[in-house]
């Protein structure tokens, strides 16, 4: 569209405020918020607005919520033998690729970069991006077959994430098989339903949330990329959280031959209110219910051993079916995620042209989340993993959930899989008396330290040991 008729859309939908200072940008400047503009959905501002913005929208819950059945973690099933093979076919045949979500802005860590650059190891500090790099190499090595790799950015650090790995020489991957693509955006609106400006020349525009990733994948051309490939699944998983296992044959298996189109792992949660999302059968559908929508009632429920019944949180790992994505963002198929709102401090350009830093929520933000994908797959699955095991973000800056708590989390798992494969480790107040990394090109499982050589038998007192 040219600016004349996006001036004209503009007025239609009651936005014309954002081209107020058009008169006086330079070229560069014009170009900037024009191309902005362009990428915008204007058609769909003022429903938007009205539902999300002006009007908070009221939370739809199901009538009848109920538990859900996961698969356990470990099981004499046969199902779960067959699973595990199933999964090592998969990756031998070259049919899985690995999904990193790493648009978000990372604005509770502060880091001055994107989030995956975090140095996150205790003895190397390895930046995030490196360990699920290595854990990657590991298993394209195990399995004979290289696993691609889809990494999705956004505006905001697009251009610094592909820069790290330039500089890092990919962390040993083949750049071949790294594919970068960048997630839509999405203005900040005033309370009064109008867009804000960051600048003259600019938005105020923010990440469309991890949900963003299906439209984003169609966009980009990697969903294309991956049926080339004859890619069949997806391992999503986030860049906050370096515990995470990027493949696992034995999940991917029981996704693929249950037939689900979209299968998630969770935790049992450490507390009834604990803020994650919980899983839930809601009107016989499989689905998350944020942990500020479930009732108090529910979420305290329990069995008479005390045990919650709603204790499966959500952990934002996934494996996808390339067919559903492809299913849900066919041309002509309108995928109707729900916005999830939030009301946030946003700088903005106030009609003088004076920048305003608010002190309190000024603005509301939409994201989409891509959990509310679930309930349109066809036999979602869940699957149980431990928190111990795979669960340990860095979130905040200090406190849960921070670099301090990942890092002991990290030793804490390491001292356990040593401990597996018969190391003694020493303890003091009920913790790893040491420091240790396992890289993950040393091993990338317990299972897999098993079958290793160890020459160390034993860690001694306040020691500091790397395994590479
Ligand atoms: P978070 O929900 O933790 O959001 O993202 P965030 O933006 O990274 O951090 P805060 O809330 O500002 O502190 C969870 C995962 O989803 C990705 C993030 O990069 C992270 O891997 N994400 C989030 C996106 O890729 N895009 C988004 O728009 C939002």
């Amino acid at each position: 569209m040219s600016i004349e008729q996006i001036r004209q859309k503009l007025e239609s939908i009651g936005q014309s405020q954002v081209l107020r200072f058009w008169d006086e940008l330079d070229e560069t400047g014009r170009e900037k918020l024009l191309s902005q503009l362009q990428a915008m959905d204007l058609d769909a501002i003022p429903s938007l607005v009205d539902e999300y913005v002006i009007h908070k929208p009221r939370i739809a819950l199901p009538d009848q919520i109920e538990p859900v059945k996961a698969y356990p973690w470990e099981s004499s099933d046969p199902l779960y033998r067959q699973a595990r093979e199933r999964g090592q076919q998969l990756l031998r045949d070259g049919k899985v690729a690995a999904f990193l979500v790493a648009g978000g802005q990372g604005t509770r860590l502060g880091y001055d970069g994107p989030k995956g650059e975090y140095p996150v190891t205790p003895i190397k500090s390895k930046p995030l991006f490196q360990v699920f790099a290595e854990q990657l190499l590991a298993w394209g090595k195990c399995s004979g077959h290289p696993i691609p790799w889809y990494i999705m950015t956004s505006d905001i650090n697009d251009g610094p994430t592909r820069t790290f790995f330039e500089k890092h020489q990919y962390f040993g991957y083949d750049r071949s098989l790294v594919r970068f693509f960048q997630q839509g955006m999405m203005p900040a609106f005033g309370m009064d339903g109008k867009m804000l400006l960051s600048a003259k020349d600019s938005l105020a525009l923010s990440p469309d949330g991890h949900g963003g990733s299906l439209r984003a994948l169609r966009k980009s051309g990697a969903l294309e990329d991956m049926t080339r490939r004859g890619i069949e699944h997806l391992s999503y998983f986030q860049v906050d959280n370096p515990l995470v296992h990027v493949i696992d044959p034995l999940f991917l298996g029981l996704h693929d031959l249950t037939g689900s189109e979209m299968s998630s792992k969770t935790i049992s949660k450490a507390h009834a209110l604990e803020k994650v999302g919980n899983f839930c059968i809601g009107d016989g559908k499989l689905q998350v219910i944020e942990y500020s929508d479930l009732p108090e009632d529910l979420a305290k429920k329990t069995h008479g051993d005390g045990s919650l019944v709603f204790n499966a949180g959500s952990i934002a790992i996934h494996a996808l079916r390339v067919s559903f994505i492809d299913r849900l963002t066919a041309a002509g198929t309108d995928l109707k995620l729900i916005w999830h709102r939030a009301e946030k401090k946003v700088p903005y350009v106030d009609p003088q042209g004076t920048l305003v830093k608010p002190e309190s929520p000024n603005a509301v933000k939409l994201e989409q989340f891509v959990f509310d994908a679930i309930p349109l797959a066809n036999n979602p699955i869940v699957y149980t993993t431990l928190r111990e095991e795979e669960f340990s973000p860095v979130k905040n800056a200090e406190g849960a959930d921070s670099p301090t708590t990942c890092r002991r989390d990290q030793i804490r798992r390491a001292a356990r899989w040593l401990s597996e494969s018969g190391v003694h480790i020493p303890m003091k107040d009920s913790e790893p008396d040491c420091v240790i990394e396992i890289s993950p090109l040393f091993a990338i499982n317990s299972e897999h330290l098993k079958t290793k050589d160890l020459l160390v038998k034993k860690i001694v007192p306040g020691q500091r040991i790397y395994f590479g």
